[in-house]
């Protein structure tokens, strides 16, 4: 009998607290025949890991968190027929903070050669954005769209590559990214509540969720639309204010290719705002992610060297 090979994984046995995250020693996974294995070299770090950590929703436990990474396939399951050994790839990589993570093929890209691992594993954020503005807000050229919470950066890119007016709410320290990456106007929203001093827009785009969900509506124009990210919207406000209220977090495998698409020929920007260098930070890194650590852009823990 072959001896199992083993790998670290970073699993939570119950909710709780960051201290509730472990390093434990596992057999390696294998594919199934539709699946892939891949060595993860970077994991991206969302706040859904975190939130599950905590209990937000039931998951069968011990729970490995992840849900993107870039790395490099060592296993292919017998139906696999678009990828090779040894080919570096991106994309939705579930339970991702390990050393290896099972994926399907549909759901990860090769990875550009101009991006690190670290930079490709920050790339969920843009499946999101995409499928809320224009799979759910159908966002067009000249539109107005106000984005709470812009520091997620994609949305952002998006709409201003759609031709939107793009008008971000962010902590002063990340206005000039934000500009860069194509926002036309910017407000503090740590100093300036932004429902003084915008109003009639087309579509607003919340991953605040709470106060700043509350107060989107008054913003829109008779007819405009509030895509929520973050809590499901209120359709009775919605009809008050005479604008629709729609949950964006939808995902959709065709949003995936069409932001694989724009990161391959560099129209889209992963922005990496800070890199722990091991799995054996793992708890740090989600700490750093639930105290909304300092910038802008996504967190990610290394795995592995680069190269
Ligand atoms: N439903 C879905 O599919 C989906 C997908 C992705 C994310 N989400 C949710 O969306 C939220 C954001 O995710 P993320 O990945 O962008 O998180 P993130 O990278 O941690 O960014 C959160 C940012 O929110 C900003 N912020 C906090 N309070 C704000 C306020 N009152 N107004 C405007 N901005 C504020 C902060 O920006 P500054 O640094 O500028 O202060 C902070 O950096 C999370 O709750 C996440 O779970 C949902």
């Amino acid at each position: 009998m072959k001896p199992a090979l083993l790998q670290q994984v970073v699993r939570f046995h119950g909710y709780g607290g960051a201290d509730r995250l472990v390093t434990d020693t596992m057999a390696c996974p294998e594919p199934a025949e539709q699946e892939v294995l891949v060595r993860i070299i970077a994991a991206g770090v969302n706040p859904i890991d975190w939130k599950l950590r905590e209990g937000f929703k039931q998951v069968l436990l011990p729970y490995t968190p992840g849900v993107e990474a870039a790395g490099i396939i060592t296993a292919l399951g017998q139906a696999v027929q678009d990828f090779e050994v040894g080919q570096a790839v991106y994309g939705a990589i579930d339970h991702s903070y390990a050393e290896l993570a099972i994926a399907r093929p549909e759901s990860v890209f090769l990875k550009p050669a101009h991006l690190s691992f670290a930079e490709a594993a920050a790339v969920g954020g843009g499946k999101t954005a995409w499928g809320a503005l224009f799979e759910v807000g159908h966002l067009r050229k000249g539109q107005r769209i106000l984005i709470n919470g812009a520091a997620g950066v994609f949305a952002v890119q998006l709409a201003h590559l759609v031709g939107a007016h793009v008008i971000a709410t962010a902590s002063a320290e990340n206005f000039a990214t934000l500009k860069s990456l194509g926002a036309d106007e910017v407000i503090d929203y740590k100093t300036t509540p932004f429902e003084r001093v915008v109003r009639d827009l087309d579509v607003v785009l919340d991953a605040v969720g709470g106060q700043t969900l509350e107060a989107s509506y008054q913003v829109l124009k008779a007819g405009g639309t509030l895509l929520a990210l973050v809590e499901p919207p209120k359709t009775e406000k919605a009809a008050h204010f005479g604008v629709s209220a729609l949950w964006g977090g939808t995902k959709t495998s065709s949003s995936m290719r069409e932001v694989d698409a724009l990161l391959q020929r560099g129209a889209l920007r992963p922005v990496v705002r800070k890199v722990f260098s091991s799995l054996a930070q793992a708890a740090q890194a989600q700490d750093y992610s639930q105290k909304g650590g300092q910038g802008i852009g996504k967190i990610v823990l290394q795995v592995a060297a680069e190269s």
